[in-house]
């Protein structure tokens, strides 16, 4: 009923009012999860509308507890503000970020663009945040949060490819604390040739050099070594993934988070803006081929988070059957399923 009632009602009043510029509606969904977040009596009572709670939805991973397996994706919460509210809406962790070391405005608005008709989204933001030191700043203010917390870490736009490694490490310093898992995102398309740090002679020596920041780090701070996960995107060749996946089985990386945007506008009915990446529904099959060959790759030998237009229960179902697959993300859905759909999957996953 409820669910009915954001699709023929809530949905289309939303979408009306932001359609000059969709991000409007998303900064205001934000503003409500802050807000309902700092309220502790009202954020419980709407987390049990939400919440489904069930042993069987359990996850257990790299010495982390997830309630559930289904994450909040990154860019969903860009400056780490709405955690609280994400927890409230049910998810079993959230991704925070991307950040980079020095505060972004991003690209002009408006940067994003909605298909209400392939249920896609087209977005160019450009790591809009507050930058390392900031969010460091922030996230050490709130009170303490009882899901894990994934950090994504992205480059600033200034800095060239070749000192990337320096930015990488300084956000992980300054975030360390603060998140339970971290990201390398190095596939993003919305940062002019971020995309090249995959390539195996910038992306090995990112993640070794990580590597040992989070060796130095946990001991610093005596705590667990935190677990270091890799976002790749879904527009890489064959060759490019296996180099990838090579560098990731032979570092011992904790992680691979399967898919970012893809700059490729295949299984689009409705016309869209040639800039940005594409999310959401046209994404699906891309996302489930890249997790398949990771999985057969790996032999299982590295959990994946798989994201990427993932929108019913089947879905979610059929991502984590694959063996690599230990949880998932959405962004794209919530869009256009409304906040229910964090619950609908979770209980279509107990059926
Ligand atoms: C508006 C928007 C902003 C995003 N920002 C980021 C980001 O900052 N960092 C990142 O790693 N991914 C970002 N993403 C990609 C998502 O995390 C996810 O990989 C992608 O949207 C596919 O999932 P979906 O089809 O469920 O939306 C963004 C996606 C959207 C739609």
């Amino acid at each position: 009923m409820i669910y009915l009632s954001y699709k023929r009602i809530i949905r289309p009043i939303i979408f009306y009012w932001s359609r000059e510029d969709p991000e409007k509606a998303h900064e205001l969904v934000i503003k409500i999860l802050y807000y309902i977040g700092k309220y502790r009596l009202i954020a419980y009572l709407i987390e049990r509308l939400f919440l489904v709670k069930d042993k069987r939805l359990e996850v257990e991973l790299w010495g982390l507890k997830f309630r559930n397996p289904v994450g909040s994706a990154a860019g969903f919460d860009k400056d780490g503000s709405a955690r609280y509210g994400i927890k409230i809406l049910g998810f079993g962790f959230a991704s925070l970020g991307s950040f980079t070391q020095y505060q972004q405005d991003g690209s002009e608005r408006p940067r994003t663009q909605r298909i209400p008709k392939d249920e896609a989204i087209v977005n160019c933001m450009g790591f809009n945040n507050p930058g390392a030191d900031q969010t460091a700043e922030r996230l050490s203010k709130k009170r303490k949060i009882d899901i894990p917390i994934g950090i994504s870490l992205g480059k600033s736009l200034r800095t060239p490819l070749e000192n990337a490694v320096e930015e990488y490490l300084y956000s992980i310093r300054k975030l360390y604390l603060y998140g339970d898992f971290f990201i390398v995102n190095v596939s993003s398309p919305n940062t002019e040739n971020l995309r090249e740090l995959q390539k195996k002679e910038y992306l090995k020596n990112i993640l070794v050099r990580l590597q040992e920041e989070i060796i130095i780090l946990s001991k610093e701070h005596e705590t667990n070594k935190k677990p270091l996960l890799l976002k790749i995107s879904p527009d890489l060749s064959t060759e490019q993934l296996h180099d990838i996946l090579d560098i990731c089985l032979e570092l011992g990386i904790s992680g691979i988070v399967a898919v970012n945007t893809t700059t490729s506008r295949e299984g689009l009915n409705a016309p869209a803006s040639e800039k940005g990446g594409l999310s959401g529904k046209p994404l699906w099959p891309k996302a489930i081929e890249i997790v398949k060959q990771i999985d057969n790759y790996t032999k299982g030998a590295v959990p994946i988070i798989a994201v990427g237009g993932i929108s019913t229960p089947e879905q979610a179902k059929e991502m984590l059957s694959i063996k690599s697959v230990k949880l998932i993300k959405i962004f794209t859905a919530v869009v256009y399923e409304g906040p229910w759909i964090i619950k609908k999957i979770n209980k279509g996953l107990l059926k």
